[in-house]
């Protein structure tokens, strides 16, 4: 890892210490604060970790001023344009990008871990119609630590390899059966003909009584949508994997905590978010409204798929969703009002000095939905659409966590609760009842 060292000096209680400052590959600075606590019994409080780097990491990197997304160095842009979902989940897992041979085998790999376990297959029936999918996703994945290997830290590196792969693979064989179970259509088993976003939209979308032409458009369109969201850094799902990892649990119960904290509305869940905002706000017509609302700091409306916490600029991703969004749209000749509204909810959000003052853009979720809407997958499999594509992310950064170190995640706080406290002994309190 080649970084540079600065210094920092710290004044405190009369004292000061000088503390090493990093310096990474691209220039962003860290104070390191190891022996911080040790010689001036001060921690470091950042509520949400605004400010604050969890670990060093080779896989991504952000520019969020310049709007600048790199996965091991390689700009999102060039890597959607030219590469498949597979060649980028390879690179972010593995840290380069395969040969021939090297494709080969992972697409064989992918291909021999895409079928789930038969007896999984029964679970789904215990679940109640209407279950949402990402419900049905992290409960499934934590339930293959019961039918695959074991994967921890102390596992061989022959198995975490089977195993990652098994994760990227039969997840999506699970997402695409919890699909057809909630429309009550038989399920489509993965064939080994087929590339991995073709087998999914089969999966998808074949039927006994209706086969499905894959149409190579699609299957461009979905391998740009699962690059775009395949690795982001340290987001909220990434920082739970990283954390739970951290104690040594098995990959699938810590890939299971990544999906949950997708699904949440601020995170992963705002592509569905956006689409049923985008509804209300066609449904009532007034635009302005509702941004007049998001403006309002005692109304907890925000703009669904607007703002980020790393980007100040445009979300790269953003952009390249929007386009193929509009391409798409027009090659299919769709049109969807929905896009037209969020092109002028967009436009009236960019000239208003509440959003311009606060560089908030439109992230990775405002476009998605719509674009997934064109394509046929329904609104509450969108964040499954999102956790497919993380996958590789997770895993990467997971593999990258065991190899670094094996400290487990336990920040500190500081306390603001009562003092000491005595139990009273006056007589007219007397202790519970242990039996009732
Ligand atoms: C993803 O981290 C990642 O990388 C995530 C992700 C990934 O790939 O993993 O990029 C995926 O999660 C994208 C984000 C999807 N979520 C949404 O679209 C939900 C709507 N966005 C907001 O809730 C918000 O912007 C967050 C959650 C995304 C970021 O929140 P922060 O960084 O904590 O920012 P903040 O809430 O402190 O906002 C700063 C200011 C505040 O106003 P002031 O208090 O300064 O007056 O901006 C305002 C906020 O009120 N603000 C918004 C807003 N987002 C921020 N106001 C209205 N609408 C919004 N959407």
């Amino acid at each position: 890892m080649k970084t540079q060292k600065s210094e920092a000096v710290l004044k405190f209680d009369g004292r000061e210490i000088t503390l090493p400052v990093i310096i990474g590959t691209e220039g962003d600075k860290g104070l390191d604060i190891s022996r911080m606590r040790k010689e001036t019994g001060l921690v470091t409080i950042d509520p949400g970790f605004v400010n604050t780097a969890s670990c060093f990491s080779q896989i991504t990197y952000i520019d969020g001023e310049k709007g600048i997304l790199r996965y091991r160095g390689y700009p999102i842009q060039e890597l959607a344009a030219k590469e498949t979902f597979v060649d980028v989940a390879y690179l972010l897992v593995h840290g380069a990008l395969p040969t021939e041979k090297e494709r080969m085998d992972f697409s064989s790999l992918l291909n021999r871990n895409s079928l789930l376990h038969e007896d999984m297959r029964h679970f789904f029936d215990s679940f109640p119609q209407g279950a949402h999918p990402m419900h049905i996703l992290s409960t499934m994945v934590n339930a293959m630590a019961a039918f695959y290997p074991n994967v921890d830290v102390h596992t061989t590196a022959r198995n975490i390899e089977h195993s990652c792969a098994r994760v990227i693979s039969i997840v999506r064989t699970i997402a695409a059966f919890a699909y057809k179970k909630s429309i009550g259509e038989p399920i489509v088993y993965p064939r080994h003909d087929l590339s991995y976003c073709a087998n999914f939209l089969n999966m998808m979308f074949d039927s006994p009584v209706r086969p499905y032409h894959i149409s190579p458009e699609a299957v461009r369109l979905l391998n740009v949508l699962f690059i775009v969201h395949a690795d982001h850094e340290q987001n909220c799902s990434t920082t739970a994997v990283r954390a739970i990892g951290s104690a040594q649990v098995n990959l699938y119960a810590t890939i299971a905590a990544g999906i949950s904290a997708l699904s949440g509305p601020l995170h992963g869940g705002a592509n569905q978010a956006v689409i049923e905002q985008l509804r209300m706000i066609q449904a009532d017509g007034d635009i302005g409204k509702f941004i007049r609302k998001a403006k309002d700091k005692d109304d907890p409306f925000r703009l669904m798929g607007f703002g980020h916490r790393v980007y100040k600029a445009y979300d790269p991703r953003a952009e390249i969703v929007r386009n193929e969004c509009e391409k798409y749209l027009a090659a299919t000749g769709i049109h969807d009002p929905l896009l037209d509204l969020a092109h002028r909810i967009e436009e009236i959000a960019r000239n208003d000095s509440y959003f311009i003052e606060r560089k908030l853009y439109p992230n990775v979720d405002f476009y998605t939905g719509i674009l997934y809407r064109a394509m046929g997958i329904p609104e509450n499999m969108f964040t499954v659409m999102f956790a497919l594509a993380r996958l590789p992310g997770w895993v990467a950064h997971w593999r990258e966590m065991i190899s670094d170190t094996t400290k487990i995640v336990r920040p500190r706080q500081i306390y603001v609760g009562r003092t000491l406290q005595k139990l009273d002994d006056g007589a007219e309190r007397l202790p519970a009842d242990l039996l009732v």
